[in-house]
């Protein structure tokens, strides 16, 4: 099948080569104005300005009315796969209560832990299932997801289950995370240890014999996991080749970034608090920054100091966080929208962040984040807008009008 898309007013993110972004080459956002775009069975073949369209045949041609068109989202962190919502934490919190005071207190992450273990994986699937279509509805077209609300061996495995049958069951690449470190279960309550050694030889193990995750994560923060403890979890999942992805500096300075950045961490994510050590160590590495402002917002927290670590030349990524505590929510429309509001990136930035970088941060740069001869035809047709700052200044208000997986409508 091939497919000619005439008359885009802009095409944007157009890179021949792929290259992750740091600094200042995050502002450049490549564009060809008034442009065509050929698709060849959903991979893209060829573009150009609309004075040079090829005299060939076309089995479609679809005229895109001056629409402007980009690659879809690569949202590269969230928690999608969840049993129940917690909006009566929301309410606690706008009580008052802290995001951490709701955890001590058996909240938060050890809630929806308790649920997902009492729901079956059919049940997960369905869920996580409509969801992830919902947030393609809305221009996302690859996706990361973490387990991390089994926290038994059993549930964890159950997780990453779902999380296996999700990718054969859904048109867009989805990439597994292993967060069996996310919090320490009630079980152990008073044995952190005897957690971290299930983890480590019990979970790992069958993760690995069975395939079933990409990256591994853990979340480094005081009252979670430390940072020796989450050398020891880093160093157990390196010997089965699975790469890191932290949470770090969220709540605090943790040390998350040092020790993601020591053990070559694929990304470090969050970073809400960061001091001149930690950008200095970010950006003096290969590993990648993502920045979750919904979290943020969400948790009415600071946002993180993007001018500062883009100064210093970090890689930066956007994503969601979706999942039922922190972010709700797994729209990256809002989540680019916010990152220029609260987190000062610039339009440039923030879409090469949502794109081409958080497509290097699931290691999928080589089939998606940008418009690029070779890579998936996953693609936003938006409304006709008059510039690119538009999308994110326009924020709240739909400027996608279509979305195409693997050259196909959806
Ligand atoms: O990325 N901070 C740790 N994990 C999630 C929140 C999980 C939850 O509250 O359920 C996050 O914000
Ligand atoms: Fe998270």
């Amino acid at each position: 099948m091939l497919i000619l898309v005439t008359n885009i007013h802009y095409l944007l993110n157009v890179r021949q080569s792929n290259e992750l972004l740091r600094g200042k080459q995050m502002q450049q956002l490549p564009t060809i104005e008034n442009a065509y775009l050929v698709i060849k069975n959903g991979i893209i073949e060829e573009m150009g300005s609309m004075n040079n369209v090829p005299e060939k045949h076309f089995d479609v041609v679809y005229d895109a009315k001056h629409a402007s068109v980009l690659p879809t989202w690569c949202d590269s962190h969230t928690h999608i796969v969840f049993a129940k919502t917690r909006e009566q934490e929301f309410v606690d919190k706008l009580h008052g209560l802290s995001y951490a005071d709701i955890a001590a207190r058996g909240g938060g992450i050890l809630n929806s832990a308790a649920a997902l273990q009492a729901t079956s994986e059919q049940q997960l699937y369905e869920a996580a299932k409509k969801r992830i279509e919902e947030v393609m509805q809305l221009g996302t077209g690859a996706i990361e997801i973490k387990s991390g609300y089994g926290l038994t061996v059993a549930d964890e495995i159950k997780m990453l289950r779902v999380i296996q049958q999700l990718k054969a069951s859904l048109p867009i690449p989805i990439k597994a995370t292993f967060l069996g470190a996310h919090a320490i279960p009630l079980t152990h309550r008073n044995n952190k240890q005897g957690y971290i050694e299930l983890v480590i030889n019990e979970m790992l193990p069958i993760i690995a014999k069975e395939q079933l995750a990409d990256f591994v994560d853990v979340f480094c923060e005081h009252n979670f996991f430390s940072v020796t403890d989450t050398e020891i979890i880093l160093e157990a999942a390196y010997k089965y080749s699975l790469r890191a992805k932290i949470h770090a500096n969220q709540l605090s300075v943790s040390g998350g970034v040092e020790v993601g950045v020591k053990h070559k961490a694929l990304s470090v994510d969050h970073l809400e608090d960061m001091n001149e050590k930690s950008i200095h160590a970010l950006a003096n590495s290969n590993t990648i920054g993502t920045i979750l402002p919904t979290a943020a917002f969400f948790l009415r927290m600071q946002y993180a100091p993007v001018r500062n670590m883009l100064n210093e030349n970090c890689a930066l990524a956007l994503a969601s966080d979706y999942n039922p505590g922190s972010s709700p929510s797994g729209n990256m429309n809002f989540v680019v929208a916010l990152a220029c509001i609260q987190n000062e990136f610039l339009p440039e930035e923030a879409i090469n962040a949502a794109t081409i970088n958080g497509a290097f941060a699931m290691n999928i740069e080589n089939e998606l984040g940008s418009i690029t001869v070779g890579k998936k035809a996953n693609l936003i047709f938006t409304k006709p807008i008059p510039s690119v700052a538009y999308i994110p200044y326009h924020f709240g208000t739909p400027v996608i009008d279509k979305v195409m997986i693997n050259g196909n409508w959806i």
